[in-house]
């Protein structure tokens, strides 16, 4: 029975998960956003961050243990996203869950965040195959070569900004509220992705790596040219997320074919993109390639996917010690 905490930005969450043998068994996730606090600032503010996870983790943990019915004496792993993240935002989570194990004298287990978003395809399943994971973020654009839980390669990542940070970027030079990335999806329904020719970045030497800082500048300066900016809005969202959602699915199919992998899995906050998961499946059809997207509730920032990720680190390593630190910049690989 494993209680895990995720605070690495602007959700606190709380998920309880368990599994005697089989698929595991998730009893409770539960999330607080503080994304309504944050809009006013247009993006998240550490320090406001840091002070709400403080005032918010108590409660929700124990609604956690009053929803999945359980006790903290039953709870026998404790867990918590150590990085990468806004350190004061981590350090809260971290050392909550630390506080609960020593207090019990019970094991816990330092998650990376983007390992939780990678193995949360595969969390009713509960066992992780080889396959070729696109995780799209705020933070990181990542493609990676899975051969099973814990055995990863990086084929691929970002050199400038993330595919959710460019979404979050263009969104606040459209005046759209924080995050970007659901609103510009919304808008761009309406618009022609044809319309503006916006950049599709190759990189020399390095054909999986993404760069997406370009097509922001470009964004920037089709917006400048324009009068009447505001009446081509779905047009400038539809062109901007058609360009961001080429790229992804163009080298993601190559990436799978280089790596040889049957299965592509799409995950993090950016994969809730509805345009984006039916371009996937489309340009895989014919290629023998099945293509596995995470529900929507395990998409964006949340404790169960972390809980996943302690439950197989708890089958296959052992505990972390207490004095494991946060890691702002923690690595996958
Ligand atoms: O995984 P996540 O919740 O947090 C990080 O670990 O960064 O991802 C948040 C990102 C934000 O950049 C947000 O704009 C983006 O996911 N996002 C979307 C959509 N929903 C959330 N991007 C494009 N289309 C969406 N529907
Ligand atoms: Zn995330």
């Amino acid at each position: 029975m494993i209680l895990a905490i995720e605070s690495s930005c602007d959700e606190t969450a709380v998920a309880i998960i368990h599994r005697d043998q089989g698929a595991p068994r998730l009893l409770t996730s539960l999330i607080s956003s503080q994304i309504d606090i944050h809009r006013q600032y247009g993006g998240v503010v550490p320090e406001v961050a840091s002070r709400n996870h403080a005032l918010r983790i108590r409660p929700l943990v124990e609604q956690a243990l009053a929803d999945a019915n359980v006790t903290l004496e039953q709870i026998t792993t404790f867990a918590a996203t150590n990085g990468p993240g806004l350190a004061s935002s981590l350090l809260v989570g971290l050392s909550y869950s630390k506080g609960l194990a020593a207090a019990s004298n019970k094991p816990f287990y330092a998650i990376n965040h983007m390992e939780g978003h990678l193995l949360s395809p595969f969390l009713d399943e509960g066992q992780v195959p080889p396959h070729l994971a696109l995780i799209v973020s705020g933070g990181h654009t990542l493609l990676i070569d899975v051969q099973g839980f814990n055995n990863y390669n990086v084929v691929g990542r970002t050199i400038d900004d993330a595919a959710g940070e460019a979404f979050d970027k263009v969104g606040r030079m459209l005046h759209l509220p924080y995050p970007g990335g659901p609103e510009i999806e919304k808008l761009a329904h309406s618009g022609n992705p044809d319309a503006f020719d916006f950049p599709r970045a190759h990189i020399q030497d390095a054909p999986l790596n993404f760069s997406f800082s370009g097509l922001k500048t470009a964004v920037l300066y089709q917006l400048q040219k324009l009068s009447t900016p505001k009446k081509h809005l779905p047009d400038l969202c539809a062109s901007f997320q058609a360009a961001v959602i080429d790229t992804l699915v163009k080298k993601s199919l190559k990436a799978a074919q280089q790596t040889d992998h049957k299965t592509i899995t799409l995950s993090g906050g950016v994969a809730c993109n509805r345009t984006l998961q039916n371009a996937l499946r489309t340009s895989a059809q014919g290629t023998g390639i099945e293509i596995k997207t995470t529900p929507n509730h395990l998409t964006t920032d949340n404790a169960a996917m972390i809980a996943f990720a302690a439950l197989l680190s708890s089958e296959n390593r052992p505990p972390d010690p207490l004095n494991t630190p946060i890691d702002p910049n923690l690595k996958v690989t």
